[in-house]
């Protein structure tokens, strides 16, 4: 094997490379709150947690979660609303609904006891082969290769691999490889002091390869001129950009709010009715449209009150928003639409483009071109900063989800 220039010919570290790598982790590990306190429920959660978010995103949801489910039956006996609002704003809900799910099934079916095994682990809804893995070696101390995107980067890196290491082959030939130097003594330090590697110094794009207390073992590192080369990239994804009309309709201090359908993209989320905005349409048009098409109802003044950006991680999304006095044909109401009063609003869990709409309609300097008076507007009271987004839009039809790729910390 040929160095790379400027690098070293022979080991510059004793040993191997596990042994070094949990060595560093042993000085280097951050006390990341699922690490204080460890059990199979917290270890659980934050695994569910990270499988989307990067840690320093994931840190203030993840407090918020388990300050509210302390333990398994805590979330196992809630009702399905209180975990969505718990979850609000980390995005990618249906892992809360998966994770609320399996903690049933375990409560019910288990005595509450999290299973220890990889396989019982995986029956369980939401558990794929990364958390079985991450669980059962975390809490429990079961030998097994735990990789998730951070780790597949390392691994890849180790053993210059070629291919996509998301690729079902690649990833089965990262995992043979690092089981094979797995020490059976601690496989919960081996595979995070792996994704803290990959958090922390085999970055994405400029790897910080001579802090690596493992370069000496790195192909990538001892053979390339550019380690961040492996692995290889994708082909750049183009997020399609998509343009909606939202409106705020007010009724004697209330906003109209709808629940989204169950299931489907933000499941059971309350938002402002909206939607597309068509080609050609006029923003103000859609919103009359939107509002006549899902609610039967009709908007007497409309005014506009900005334009809310989020991004999603299928496409981006531009929401023209409007404050509504409702008209002379009400909205439809029931189970699913309601009149809210503010603080009832605040209570619901909303998906994260909506607290920025729920932002925007309360910023009180800021008036649209041609929002015309002040008077007579509903102020939506606005989440107390621990409800909040700690760090995260529509249709039916214009709702892209919440959320972030984690692939690239
Ligand atoms: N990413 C996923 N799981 C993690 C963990 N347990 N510690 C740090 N980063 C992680």
């Amino acid at each position: 094997m040929t160095p790379g220039p400027g690098k070293t010919a022979t080991p510059t570290r004793p040993g191997t490379r596990s042994e070094s790598l949990l060595a560093w982790f042993r000085t280097n590990r951050r006390p990341l709150p699922w690490r204080v306190r460890p059990d199979p429920y917290r270890i659980w959660v934050a695994e569910v947690l990270l499988q989307q978010t990067r840690v320093a995103q994931a840190v203030p949801y993840y407090e918020r979660f388990v300050a509210r489910f302390p333990d398994l039956r805590a979330l196992a006996g809630a009702p399905r609303s209180e975990v969505l609002r718990a979850w609000q704003g980390a995005g990618y809900y249906d892992r809360a609904r998966r994770l609320h799910e399996a903690a049933r099934c375990v409560a019910r079916d288990r005595g509450g006891r999290i299973p220890g095994t990889v396989e019982e682990l995986e029956q369980l809804p939401g558990v794929g082969r990364y958390i079985a893995r991450a669980v059962a070696s975390l809490a429990y101390g079961v030998p097994a290769v735990a990789l998730e995107a951070n780790g597949l980067r390392v691994a890849a890196r180790w053993t210059r691999e070629e291919a996509d290491p998301r690729t079902a082959r690649a990833r089965a030939r990262l995992e043979a490889a690092l089981a094979r130097e797995l020490p059976p003594s601690s496989p919960g330090p081996f595979n995070e002091a792996i994704m803290e590697l990959g958090e922390t110094i085999c970055l994405p794009e400029a790897p910080r390869c001579p802090a690596c207390p493992v370069s000496f073992g790195c192909r990538a590192y001892r053979e390339l001129d550019d380690p961040a080369s492996v692995p290889r990239r994708p082909a750049g994804r183009h997020r399609p950009h998509l343009r909606a009309a939202v409106v705020a309709l007010t009724e004697r201090g209330r906003w109209l709010v709808q629940r989204r359908p169950p299931g489907g993209l933000l499941g059971d989320l309350w938002e402002f009715p909206g939607g597309r905005i068509e080609p050609g349409e006029a923003p103000a048009h859609a919103a009359r449209r939107e509002l006549r098409e899902e609610t039967g109802g009709t908007v007497r003044r409309l005014a506009p009150a900005g334009v809310v950006r989020h991004g999603y991680s299928h496409f981006t999304v531009e929401l023209h928003v409007f404050r509504g006095i409702s008209g002379s044909r009400r909205p439809v109401t029931g189970r699913t639409r309601r009149w809210a009063t503010p603080d009832e609003l605040r209570r619901l869990p909303l998906p994260r483009a909506t607290e920025k709409i729920v932002d925007r309609l309360n910023a009180p300097d800021r008036p649209s071109p041609g929002s015309g008076s002040r008077r007579g507007r509903t102020t939506v009271s606005r989440r107390p900063a621990s409800r909040r987004r700690p760090g995260r839009a529509l249709r039916r039809g214009t709702a892209p989800s919440g959320g972030r790729s984690r692939a690239r910390r």
